[in-house]
């Protein structure tokens, strides 16, 4: 439940892309938002304010002279009563309105009349994004500190291609998730590494680590709620890329090497969360290794560079985390590995129930000690983990 307690206003205008807003309504009261939707009149003609009714639980307001509220003055509790006031879709009429103060029916007096944050998702035919006075709209919004959400390109309803597309309703659920969340690391570059890495051996074998990269890539998305910029170099796995991270693709650990240390120097944080294989093989054969009757064939190794510790050693190195996965003796281990790899903080996960789940239990060691994290989903730890990071860096710069 990433919405527990939270409030959300939901303006839908008139497009086509209205019929999303039920699914995004779903999406939201899933994740424990409670959510209270108004519309325009024209998004009334699109999706029926029935719907919004059923999916929310709530009253949904359509008229800017509804009584039938505290005070009658829907327009000012609407907002104040929610954590965040989201418009999805927003018309290119609506967006107009709201970058001019212009308040002429229930939504664009209440968004003027707001004090809460305001995120926009954009929705209109191609033409109508790029004519310059919408993109004026746009910009005089974002410096008025309106967030804007998408939009995408693709396929447009009236059938043309192009950019003006609502994002779709998962998308918006994790960009609300994410507007959400602390700040702790606005204008901080950081790097994870994730996933295991892939040795080859010929074509179709090869030497590889257990690792799902899930908790490397929560760990990424967390950062990037932080309000991070945030790289992510992921080894071979089947995980969705973070919104707004961007994503490098590796298989070997040479390859994993050489893509941290071409920005290792651009960074402020590098965070090691993959299973890098420690060997790979000395050669690697062009064809098939064939099954010959005989003995099996012996494969020579040779030891994979280090990557964190190569980062470490850099002249000017960014604050770097390692994980360290122990079966057993973890605090002692763990420690013993921050000290070897001289890096501030270490993330001890204890291999109980194997590899792959969505929760952990991490404990974090640093100069304070060790801290315990609770048993908890991959997604809350990585949040507690920026949290820690944002303390000791804020150490570190207040010792420097
Ligand atoms: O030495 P060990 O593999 O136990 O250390 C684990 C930490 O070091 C993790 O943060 C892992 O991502 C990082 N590591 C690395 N390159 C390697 C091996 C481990 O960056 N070749």
């Amino acid at each position: 439940m990433e919405l527990a307690e939270k409030r959300i206003a939901l303006g839908i205008t008139g497009g086509i892309a209205a019929y999303k807003s039920a699914e995004l309504v779903r999406l939201f009261v899933k994740q424990g938002a409670s959510v209270q939707v108004a519309m325009t009149q024209a998004a009334t003609h699109f999706v029926s304010p029935t719907t919004f009714h059923a999916l929310s639980g709530n009253r949904v307001f359509t008229d800017p002279w509804d009584s039938n509220t505290d005070k009658g003055l829907a327009h000012i509790n609407f907002s104040r009563e929610a954590d965040v006031l989201v418009v999805a879709p927003a018309s290119a009429n609506f967006i107009a309105k709201a970058a001019n103060g212009i308040a002429d029916d229930l939504l664009s007096t209440l968004t003027l009349a707001r004090n809460r944050p305001l995120l926009l998702v954009p929705a209109m035919n191609a033409q109508m994004w790029l004519n310059p006075a919408t993109q004026r709209n746009v910009a005089v919004l974002r410096a008025d500190g309106v967030t804007i959400l998408g939009p995408a390109s693709g396929e447009q309803a009236c059938g043309e291609i192009g950019e003006g597309r609502m994002i779709e309703p998962e998308e918006i659920l994790e960009d609300v998730i994410a507007f959400l969340q602390p700040k702790h690391l606005i204008g901080k570059r950081v790097l994870v590494t994730a996933g295991p890495t892939f040795e080859t051996i010929d074509p179709v074998r090869g030497i590889t680590n257990l690792s799902s990269g899930k908790m490397g890539f929560a760990v990424a998305r967390a950062a990037r709620e932080s309000g991070a910029d945030v790289t992510l170099v992921s080894g071979p796995v089947n995980q969705p890329t973070p919104r707004g991270v961007s994503r490098i693709d590796v298989t070997t650990a040479l390859e994993m090497h050489a893509a941290v240390l071409r920005q290792a120097n651009d960074i402020d944080v590098f965070i090691a969360v993959a299973a890098v294989a420690d060997y790979r093989p000395k050669v690697v054969t062009a064809h098939k290794v064939k099954k010959d009757a005989g003995s099996p064939p012996t494969i020579d190794l040779v030891q994979n560079p280090d990557i964190l510790s190569d980062v470490v050693a850099l002249p000017n190195p960014p604050f770097c985390v390692g994980f360290a996965a122990e079966s057993r003796n973890l605090a002692e281990y763990a420690e013993k590995k921050r000290r070897a790899k001289k890096i501030p903080l270490i993330v001890g996960n204890l291999i109980q129930n194997g590899f792959g789940g969505d929760e952990n239990t991490l404990t974090l060691f640093d100069d304070h000690g060790q801290t315990q994290m609770a048993s908890a989903p991959k997604l809350h730890l990585a949040r507690q983990l920026m949290a820690r990071i944002a303390m000791l860096l804020k150490e570190n710069d207040a010792a420097h």
